[in-house]
């Protein structure tokens, strides 16, 4: 029996159920959230599409019943406010940290040996939160931001070229803030040719430009933050984790000493298996790419400093 649980019956939330019980990932999702009806009235219209979509996963929604997320194997925590137009990720901090750390204590209470899936914001600094507040084996807690970030820069790129995004192999790595996320052009490719050889540098520079704003452009098309993306991100990585795929995803993991950075959690590609992220991949950075990965860090670290100011960690 496996049993994964969603945390936040929000867009990205539900959207994430979705996807997970329609590729039947596990054998029972519990979706909860703290407003009264919202998990129990969406969980219910997802599974009125089961028979149109031929899937027998089990979906419940609960309010606020951690009782029911007893014994899962992994736990998403989606928790917390969304951005709204012109907010960052980080402007999200002060409200979402406490959040996010009273929800980590519960699911804890019923499933301390789950692995955790992180996807509030900001990102990096929630996973960072939960792996020193939770006092987990730091392979057990996830970031999910970079294999959506990577998601996204495939897609930009499958446009500038003109080709399916499935046929492109390519890592964003670093934090997942506008400012702090890299997409490593250098290792971009379409089936095995680097993407440098088939674009100009005119090209690739929208393409980063792009990527990296990839969720406030959404932000402010939709009037909050986006939901197709990273739910189906977050069930990508839900999968290789749950299947035991070892597929390499870029996610945000605690550091040490890798990438030149540690007591830190950052994007970096890593190895997704049953144990959660089992080993961290090291693409040997250039120079000018380490620069920007410390540049990241230092950023991401200044936002973690403010845990601290609020006597959170
Ligand atoms: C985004 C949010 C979920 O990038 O961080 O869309």
């Amino acid at each position: 029996m496996s049993k994964i649980t969603i945390i936040g019956a929000g867009n990205v939330g539900a959207t994430c159920a979705d996807v997970i019980v329609s590729r039947e990932l596990a054998d029972e999702v519990v979706l909860l959230d703290i407003k009264e009806g919202i998990s129990e009235g969406k969980a219910m219209d997802i599974m009125q599409t089961a028979a149109l979509r031929e899937f027998n996963t089990r979906l419940t929604g609960v309010t606020n019943d951690y009782s029911a997320t007893e014994k899962s194997d992994i736990v998403v925590i989606t928790s917390g406010i969304p951005r709204k137009p012109g907010m960052s990720r980080e402007d999200l901090i002060g409200t979402n940290a406490n959040i996010v750390k009273s929800v980590t204590e519960n699911i804890l209470k019923y499933s301390p040996d789950a692995i955790l899936v992180m996807i509030s914001n900001p990102m990096d600094t929630m996973t960072y939160l939960t792996i020193k507040t939770g006092n987990l084996p730091k392979n057990k807690v996830i970031g999910m931001g970079g294999t959506l970030d990577s998601s996204r820069f495939k897609y930009y790129l499958s446009k500038a070229l003109n080709v399916p995004a499935s046929e492109i192999q390519g890592f964003v790595i670093g934090g997942h803030g506008d400012t702090t996320m890299i997409p490593l052009i250098r290792f971009a490719t379409y089936n095995g040719i680097p993407v440098s050889e088939l674009l100009s540098q005119e090209q690739i520079d929208k393409v980063v430009a792009d990527t990296m704003v990839g969720g406030a452009t959404l932000t402010k098309l939709l009037g909050t933050s986006a939901w197709y993306a990273p739910g189906a991100a977050c069930a990508s990585l839900v999968e290789s984790v749950i299947r035991d795929q070892k597929r390499v995803l870029p996610c945000c993991v605690a550091l040490d000493g890798e990438y030149e950075q540690k007591d830190i959690a950052l994007g970096v590609p890593v190895v997704l298996g049953k144990n959660g992220w089992e080993k961290i991949v090291d693409y040997k950075l250039n120079d000018a790419e380490q620069a920007l990965f410390n540049k990241s860090a230092e950023a991401v670290r200044n936002m973690n400093g403010v845990l601290s100011e609020m006597k959170i960690v």
